[in-house]
């Protein structure tokens, strides 16, 4: 174990192993005091990774002093890109002026003096399409990752020009993005007590957005709603679906039309998924027999600190967080140079993914007056953001899912085969093992290939509200690897076919 195994390849499960940490980890065990200590190594390590991924954050954390400029902008305003952000490569597509394309500000309620950023994108088929929100993890990393490099209606090219995706998710929705929690992307706070620790926090900021949005959009709060998201928002959707549920439940506000969530290879049950690093990472050969021995024999401790954590929180889940952890270290330190997101791949040096065009077209000085975000930087991955979700890491997120599908609410869990950072032994595991009233059918329903063009692209189970996807040729970034598999997987699901098989 030496120390230079520090850069790790995680962006949107930024975990950081070091020497130094595993040494102190057994002392933080013994002395939760030390945890504060040990938190701010965490960043120090956590920032060397955001750099080795190609990404230079100027700041750590959008919280801005009081009185400063700030943004220009509190409200949305219709966005001319192709006037304002420069030439849209329209060869392959329409022009972007018959398009609602909206960035801009909601404030959040109940915060101090939060500000929630996001873009918002008309489907390019038609306005009655479901609303779909997506939700990128970290945590702590904004969502123009995955509406630059994954399912936004653009990609950024060469030259810094935005070109149509012929796969982008606003096919078939009204798709927004939006950068949370707070402090990232150009989210941000003068008051980092606005900070978010927990799911609760989450949650309730993302439904107070969802209000405003409605508001300010009146006619798309008749449509259907989709939640989605990937990584740590296997996170955030439960707690978000469950949220929006109950909102309605209790006529708080505008009603939402939920129909259905989607996580794209989250982590929901730690407990369960951290019991299947071991066994994955022996089916795709990573380590030996014996190695996998040892790990199962890891495992109990990590098991242990984690049922701890679901009973009693707190500092326990920050144990069980370290503990566990431990597990994912020893198998990375068996395989260097590998990328974990997608074991398909090397890493170049330290470089595994390079998501660097997003910093640079985003800090234009055009784009960024063109957004209305005033003087607010642009904060891809905030190594704060993660460090002050330390403690919900672990929790147990399933435990909210039963009561939405037993309501008719759809569930999607799909995962790219290639992943291991949460890959998709642990997810299947999670969702076979639910307990809900079609434990029993869904474990015995038939698994059947996800056709795309006549050829096998997955292979997923279904039965009432729940479906699972196992998606071939992909890792952990399911759009961006199988663009054309994911929009049809999308469309399908949320027209209620994806199931069947003679559903495309
Ligand atoms: C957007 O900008 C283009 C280029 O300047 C202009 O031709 C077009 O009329 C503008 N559209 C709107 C809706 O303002
Ligand atoms: C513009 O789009 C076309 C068709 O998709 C593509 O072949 C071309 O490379 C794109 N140009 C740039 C600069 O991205
Ligand atoms: C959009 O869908 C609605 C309802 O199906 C339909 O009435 C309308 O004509 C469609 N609009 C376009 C532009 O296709
Ligand atoms: C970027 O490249 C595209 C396609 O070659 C071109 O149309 C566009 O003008 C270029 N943009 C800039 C700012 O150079
Ligand atoms: C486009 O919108 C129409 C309604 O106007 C709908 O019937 C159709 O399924 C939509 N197409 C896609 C690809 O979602
Ligand atoms: C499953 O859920 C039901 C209803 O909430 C409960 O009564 C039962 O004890 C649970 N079973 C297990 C194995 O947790």
């Amino acid at each position: 174990m030496e120390a230079k195994t520090l850069s790790l390849p995680f962006l949107f499960f930024i975990v950081i192993f070091s020497q130094i940490l595993l040494s102190t980890s057994r002392r933080i065990l013994d002395d939760p005091s030390d945890i504060s200590s040990s938190a701010s190594l965490w960043s120090r390590n956590a920032e060397r990774l955001i750099k080795s991924f190609n990404l230079m954050p100027k700041r750590d954390i959008n919280v801005i002093p009081k009185g400063s400029h700030g943004a220009l902008r509190l409200v949305e305003s219709q966005r001319n890109f192709s006037a304002t952000i420069g030439a849209v490569n329209t060869s392959s597509g329409p022009s972007v002026q018959e398009f609602g394309h909206y960035a801009g500000y909601y404030s959040l309620p109940h915060s101090k003096s939060a500000k929630m950023f996001y873009f918002f994108f008309e489907s390019r088929n038609n306005s009655t399409d479901p609303v779909v929100i997506w939700l990128s993890g970290g945590p702590g990393c904004s969502s123009s990752v995955a509406l630059f490099y994954e399912n936004g209606p653009f990609t950024i090219s060469g030259n810094l020009s935005l070109t149509w995706n012929d796969f982008g998710w606003d096919k078939v929705s009204n798709l927004i993005y939006v950068d949370q929690p707070i402090g990232t992307g150009f989210s941000y706070t003068s008051d980092s007590s606005d900070l978010r620790h927990d799911e609760v926090g989450v949650s309730n900021d993302l439904y107070d957005f969802l209000q405003a949005f409605f508001k300010e959009h009146p006619k798309f709060a008749k449509n259907d709603f989709y939640i989605t998201g990937e990584s740590y928002a296997g996170h955030y959707i439960p707690a978000l679906a469950s949220r929006v549920h109950s909102g309605n439940k209790k006529n708080e506000g505008i009603p939402i039309n939920l129909k259905g969530f989607a996580i794209g290879n989250g982590l929901t049950n730690s407990e369960i998924q951290y019991g299947a690093y071991g066994d994955y990472a022996l089916e795709m050969k990573l380590i030996s027999e014996s190695d996998h021995e040892s790990l199962k024999q890891d495992y109990v401790e990590c098991q242990g600190f984690t049922k701890k954590c679901n009973l009693d929180g707190g500092l326990a889940c920050a144990s069980a967080f370290e503990v566990c952890n431990d597990i994912f270290y020893q198998i990375a330190s068996k395989t260097e140079g590998t990328n974990y997101y997608d074991l398909r791949k090397k890493c170049v040096g330290s470089q595994c993914y390079d998501f660097s065009k997003m910093e640079t077209f985003l800090n234009q000085e055009n784009v960024r007056k063109a957004l209305g975000v005033g003087d607010i930087k642009f904060v891809s991955c905030s190594t704060t953001v993660y460090d002050a979700m330390t403690e919900d890491w672990m929790l147990n997120l399933e435990v909210k899912i039963p009561a939405l599908v037993e309501d008719g609410i759809n569930l999607l869990v799909y995962a790219g085969e290639y992943d291991l950072v949460c890959n998709w032994l642990g997810n299947s595991r999670w969702v076979e093992q639910m307990n809900w009233s079609g434990q029993k059918d869904f474990g015995s329903a038939k698994t059947v290939p996800f056709l795309v063009d006549g050829k096998e692209a997955g292979l997923m189970k279904n039965h009432g509200s729940l479906t699972f996807l196992k998606v071939h040729d992909a890792g952990h970034m399911v759009p961006m690897d199988q663009p054309k598999a994911s929009l049809q997987m999308l469309q399908n699901w949320m027209q209620g076919k994806l199931a069947t098989p003679s559903g495309q």
